[in-house]
């Protein structure tokens, strides 16, 4: 058993209000290790000095797993001892003066499958610091408030090893005795720990060389095992375009002469942003038309994006503690938001990113915010950090820059960058310290004028509630509308004060016109959109000069992270879907309808629904479907916008809409309302297959990549349909796709509509795809993560899933194999997850478990799939409760596993 998990001695949470300065400066780093998967040794020589401003005090230096052989101190042996796993030096030089510390230890890479700190990939070595692995490589103030500078010798025996690779410059290298060689590397900027990083082993580059605006020449490389170099080149692009786009629009250049990014098929999360030196998880670096949809295509421009970003917003301007990890992760969200937008070009293909966006912050996100697990933008305590790189801190996070950037506008947001980085460049900062400087920037903006009511957002945890009312008055030609606000309670949060709203609205007629809009009070109409800030409880606005009662139109672009309560007709809805100028809105009134007719179908139990039966209950109305036709055959429409628009609100935004989940209705319903969509439009759905289909070279732009998007849906609407009327040509046309399909978004958008429509011919299909593509770890994660993910017929998912877990290909230990099976059905497949007989709760326990002996990151992220067990009806609910009870009874649980099934168990009713 592990040291750190002894005793279970409840782990104490660490308080925000606890900051203290560090005592130590550390200012430089000289790192020696000589590679060995077994045994790797590290010599760290640091120069240290006292910390002027803090009161004197002990050094105590941050370790984890590490074997400790020799420390001095200005070469000469020193006491010490350890306190847990801390190591606490007492008597060290007086005075300001600094000092040498050397600290020799070794640490065992091989047998860290936790995938933190210094490991083994597949006979390559590499580290994972953020948030706090780099004290499982030698003791340190591991703490990102701590910056210094660092030079690495790596040194390693070169067959087995040839590339050697740490952050910065390479300064050095040559051989050494015995077949081994070594190379030096100094970064010239300062850093915290977490940004460290080393890469050795059998690797190659895709190089380019590039020149920046400002005349400068850098050497750009995406490292991968010698096989992949031929799926490096959208990776490579997506990068130069980074580089120039953060140029471009913030004025942004790259300051390093070498820019490195490195794939590896073992990794916790997406990518790690080390200085001059990323990590990426080798499915946001790898694409090849055949083996990569157009979904991974867009995921690899954005993932390089955010974690070169993040060399201005994050490295060069860090966080001061773990609890303004928002500080960089909410900004670079936000600026990887805007630069795919950028990128995509046109404003309907904006929209579809913005449409993409919010659908993961209301499926995400707020369930987060209104589960255990809730926690504001800027964290008030945790237990154990990785459990908070959430969808808060993110997406989040990303939203609250959002709406500085609308309160400040896109050119005073330029400034408060410009200002942020003159202020704060080469420090370790707060969020306090950002959103100060955007508001400083710009002195009259609606922003600064209610500055401290803003920064709510980063204190109050929960998504707040709109409220609108309107009221047409003929006799005034006035129009009133009210909006009010409120927010639910959160863990540790009782009561919320009002947050600063921005809404911007539009009013329609009932034919569908926009009307200018003319405040009580203006002389003139003004435009037909405008920015209204909410910061009270309630509001009322007076528009005039409207002669008939209009349809509002809020929350255009989705202004605030908030969910809008608004009690439109089903008249109304159907004019914004018809008519809204804004792209998002008109979006949102599809979704608005079709919800409605969920949740209505849902609550109505003595009707019962056949999944597979004759169609008694017409669930969708007529003038809806006819809307939804309308919208398909729309030639003004992007065809990716269509696609989005006709795919139904998920299983889980329906569930949390309800007081109450009986997710086998819920997902029932779906799949009924999903089959009549597909039988009503069947014509329609041909026409769309069938305009849709591009011959010629793959290209992953988005014009391409939506009609395709729409072909695929409209190829697994055609199978639904098909399964109901018991015909065979579209499973025949669609096995024919699979087979010649000229790209893998066509050849997986084809077999998912036959393993969707539970068709015969899926089997035959799944089992090519396999001899195809057995040899590419990142396709058969697909062909894993699309069995355990298929729609549940009499509960056959489950014991799929426990044979796809026998299959030679599958290991518990890849983190994107683990998730490929085990999250794709307990937390991506809700209709089979949630059986009546609780065996999908007990196998997801004895997972949590068994995956926390080996990695608690990606154990913790697991142990998160019944958050919402409060909301489940019986008998769902009392089986969730006792299978996290069931987690949380064991004594060996990792901090990350007991956190989260701690928080679960403490979360009291809906
Ligand atoms: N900072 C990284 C990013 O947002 C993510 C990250 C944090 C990470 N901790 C990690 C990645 C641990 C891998 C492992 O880009
Ligand atoms: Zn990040």
């Amino acid at each position: 058993m592990l040291p750190m998990r002894d005793g279970q001695a409840a782990a104490t949470a660490i308080q925000r209000g606890d900051y203290r300065a560090p005592a130590w400066w550390i200012d430089t780093v000289d790192l020696a290790f000589d590679l060995d998967p077994a045994k790797t040794r590290v010599l760290n020589k640091m120069r240290l000095r006292r910390n002027p401003d803090v009161a004197p005090q002990a050094l105590r230096l941050d370790g984890e797993e590490l074997n400790l052989s020799r420390v001095l101190v200005n070469g000469a042996g020193t006491s010490f001892k350890m306190d847990g796993d801390q190591l606490v030096l007492e008597n060290l030089p007086e005075g300001d003066a600094p000092f040498d510390l050397e600290i020799f230890t070794t640490c065992a890479p091989l047998k860290n499958t936790q995938l933190s700190g210094l490991y083994v990939s597949q006979g390559t070595f590499f580290t994972q610091c953020e948030a706090q692995g780099f004290r499982r490589i030698t003791y340190f103030l591991d703490r990102p408030d701590v910056m210094a500078s660092y030079s690495v010798v790596l040194r390693a025996d070169k067959a087995l090893y040839p590339v050697l690779l740490s952050n910065g410059n390479l300064v050095d290298h040559g051989d050494l005795d015995a077949g081994r060689h070594f190379a030096k590397w100094v970064d010239p900027h300062k850093k915290p720990s977490y940004l460290f990083a080393l890469v050795a082993g059998k690797l190659v580059a895709r190089e380019q060389r590039i020149t920046s605006r400002a005349g400068n020449p850098h050497l750009l490389q995406v490292y991968v095992r010698p096989g992949d170099l031929g799926k490096t080149e959208h990776a490579m692009h997506s990068l130069m375009a980074s580089i120039a786009w953060d140029e471009a629009r913030f004025g942004l250049t790259l300051d390093l002469e070498r820019f490195m990014i490195v794939a590896t098929s073992d990794f916790n999360m997406g990518a790690m942003e080390n200085k001059g030196l990323n990590v990426f998880n080798t499915k946001y670096v790898l694409a090849s038309p055949a083996t990569a949809t157009d979904v991974d295509y867009a995921n690899i421009e954005s993932v390089v994006g955010h974690e070169y970003f993040h060399n201005w917003t994050g490295n060069r301007i860090t966080c001061r503690d773990w609890f303004q990890l928002s500080l960089k992760e909410g900004l670079t969200v936000f600026r990887d938001q805007e630069f795919s937008m950028d990128m995509a070009g046109s404003a309907s293909a904006r929209a579809v990113k913005r449409i993409e966006d919010v659908r993961v912050l209301r499926t995400a996100q707020f369930p987060e915010d209104a589960g255990p697990m809730a926690h504001p933008v800027r964290p008030d305590h945790y237990v154990e950090i990785n459990n908070f790189y959430t969808v808060t801190i993110y997406e989040k996070g990303a939203e609250v820059v959002r709406m500085m950037h609308t309160l400040v506008g896109r050119d005073g947001f330029a400034l408060g960058m410009k200002l942020y980085f003159e202020r704060h460049d080469g420090h370790a900062v707060t969020c306090d310290d950002f959103a100060q400087a955007i508001a400083d920037a710009n002195p009259d903006s609606e922003l600064t004028s209610r500055l401290e009511p803003f920064k709510r957002w980063y204190a109050q945890a929960g998504t707040p509630r709109v409220h609108a009312t309107g009221h047409y008055d003929a006799v005034t030609r006035s129009y009133t509308l009210t909006l009010t606000q409120s927010c639910a309670a959160t863990p540790g949060q009782p009561v919320k004060e009002p947050f600063v709203i921005p809404v911007e609205l539009g009013l329609l007629t009932q034919d569908g016109h926009a009307l200018p809009l003319q405040f009580d009070g203006e002389d003139t109409p003004g435009a037909t959109s405008r920015t209204v800030v909410l910061s009270e409880s309630s509001q009322t606005l007076r528009f005039v000069n409207v002669d008939s009662a209009p349809v509002p139109s809020l929350l255009r672009g989705f202004s605030a992270p908030v969910v809008l309560d608004i009690d439109y007709s089903d008249a109304d809805l159907l004019t914004l879907l018809a008519h809204d100028s804004d792209a998002f809105n008109r979006w949102e009134a599809g979704q608005r309808l079709l919800l409605r007719c969920a949740i209505k179908n849902i609550a109505n139990t003595t009707d019962p629904i056949s999944v597979t039966g004759a169609f008694e209950h017409k669930f969708l109305s007529e003038p809806v479907l006819q809307a939804l036709r309308n919208v398909l055959r729309d030639p003004a429409l992007d065809a990716s916008y269509k696609e989005l628009l006709l795919t139904l609100p998920s299983e889980t935004y329906i569930a949390e809409q309800l007081e109450v989940v009986n997710p086998q209705r819920v997902h029932g319903v779906r799949e009924h309302m999903r089959a009549q969509l597909a039988l009503a439009l069947q014509t329609d759905w041909q026409w769309a297959f069938e305009q849709h289909q591009d011959s010629g070279s793959y290209q992953p732009d988005a014009i391409s990549a939506g009609r395709r998007a729409l072909s695929g849906l409209a190829l697994s609407m055609l199978c639904l349909a098909a399964q109901r009327s018991g015909d065979s040509v579209w499973p025949g046309k669609a096995l024919q796709r699979f087979k010649d399909a000229g790209n893998m978004t066509d050849r997986m958008g084809a077999l998912s509509a036959l393993v969707g429509s539970g068709h015969d011919l899926a089997a035959p299909a799944l089992a090519r795809f396999y001899a195809l593509f057995k040899d590419e770890p990142l396709v058969l994660d697909k062909w894993f993560a699309l069995q355990a993910g298929a729609p549940d017929r009499n509960g056959h998912v489950l014991p799929l899933v426990k044979q796809l877990m026998q299959h030679p290909d599958f290991s518990l230990k890849n983190p994107n194999r683990a998730r490929s099976v085990i999250f794709s059905y307990c937390s991506a497949n809700p209709g089979a997850f949630h059986r009546s007989d609780a065996a999908g709760y007990v196998f997801w326990s004895d997972r949590v478990i068994e995956l926390d002996a080996i990695n608690p990151q990606v154990a913790a992220r697991l142990a998160r799939a019944l958050d919402r067990w409060q909301k489940l009806a019986e008998p769902w609910r009392t089986a969730a409760h006792e299978a996290i009870g069931r987690i949380a009874t064991r004594s060996d649980l990792s901090n990350d596993v007991r956190e989260v099934v701690t928080r679960a168990l403490a979360s009291s009713a809906p």
